[in-house]
């Protein structure tokens, strides 16, 4: 029995969630899963009406699941960073999410912004290290408010993080891609104790799979060849900031934030999956928001959980609903509603 906990979240959050639950049952139901979810009112409006973002009694309960399905966080009546780093990024701290697996996929029919490519070029996966770096938290202001004030915000990048995401960018490579090859995406030129640190662990634990290609290249490069030849990529690993940054890029090439999912994944524990875009507040309550990026993080979760056949159909589903079906991934352009797409993955599946 798979405890699953579900955060609808803010704006189209639950929206979104509601399709990827509706697919997640016909996946139960098909494939004979046993699961069981529980949902939490965390968001936004939970903030305004009580002031709580995440009380510690939920964060502890959360810890005894399998897995977490969230929606969307994000309310404009509430200042941007509060939820984001209140919520979010609590979540990933507490939880220990070091991973952050965002695949960048273009199916067929979708359409790329990029001229002259195709699915056949465009299939990699970002492994972004999800708990140190800039978003750490350290530093301060000194002398806020005054004309000498200083702000000092501090990359904190550790060997035990570094080695732990490393390695599990070429674990992923070799158990779930072909095993061709990782790429480390740094900034050696300038950043030179961060990457440093990152390039000698890269170069350590890469000796570990001599079957797999390593290679490097700086971020602002990697932002260029992402467009121009997204083919040269297999495993993509960095750091939180750049991987913050690239995967924006990912996932526009792939056709938009409708279809972008990711994993915060701690190995053996909790792991939270979601769609990447933002709550799109403007798009609440109108059933034109592309719910795919919530599917394809339930896939993403039962895949986390083992159940790689079940994961693979819903893609192959959401896969053809593509093909055959919407007219663009774009929030009021699919030439569906919400429910719709929602229904036509359950159809395929
Ligand atoms: C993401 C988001 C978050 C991040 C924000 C909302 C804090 O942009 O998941 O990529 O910066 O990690
Ligand atoms: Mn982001």
């Amino acid at each position: 029995m798979y405890k699953i906990a579900v955060i609808p979240g803010d704006g189209t959050g639950p929206e979104q969630v509601r399709e990827g639950l509706k697919v997640l049952e016909a996946a139960r139901d098909r494939y004979g899963l046993k699961l069981e979810t529980v949902s939490y009112d965390l968001g936004g409006e939970r903030y305004l009406r009580t002031g709580e973002i995440l009380p510690d009694s939920v964060l502890e309960e959360l810890k005894s699941f399998d897995a977490i399905l969230l929606g969307a966080i994000g309310h404009p009546d509430v200042k941007p960073g509060i939820l984001e780093k209140g919520l979010l990024l609590r979540l990933r701290f507490e939880l220990d999410l070091y991973i952050n697996l965002r695949p960048v996929k273009l199916y067929p029919g979708v359409e790329t912004p990029l001229k002259n490519k195709g699915p056949q070029d465009i299939d990699f996966v970002v492994v972004r290290e999800n708990t140190e770096g800039l978003y750490a938290g350290t530093g301060g202001i000194f002398k806020k408010g005054t004309p000498q004030e200083v702000a000092i915000q501090e990359s904190i990048n550790t060997r035990f993080g570094v080695e732990r995401c490393v390695r599990y960018a070429f674990d992923y490579c070799r158990n779930k891609r072909k095993g061709r090859k990782v790429t480390l995406c740094g900034k050696t030129n300038v950043l030179t104790y961060a990457f440093d640190l990152w390039e000698r662990t890269f170069q350590a634990v890469g000796a570990e799979y001599p079957e797999i290609e390593k290679d490097y290249a700086h971020v602002d490069a990697i932002c260029m060849w992402m467009v121009k030849n997204p083919e040269w990529f297999d495993v993509i690993v960095t750091d939180n900031m750049f991987g913050d940054i690239i995967t924006d890029l990912g996932a526009i090439i792939q056709g938009g934030m409708g279809i972008a999912a990711g994993g915060n994944i701690h190995p053996g524990r909790v792991s939270m999956f979601e769609p990447i875009g933002g709550s799109a507040p403007k798009y609440t309550g109108r059933n034109v928001i592309n719910p795919l990026a919530a599917i394809e993080a339930t896939a993403m979760l039962l895949d986390y959980l083992g159940e790689e056949e079940a994961a693979a159909a819903i893609q192959r589903a959401v896969a053809t609903v593509c093909a055959k079906h919407l007219r663009s991934l774009n929030a009021g352009e699919m030439g569906y509603g919400t429910d719709a797409v929602g229904d036509l993955v359950v159809r395929y599946l």
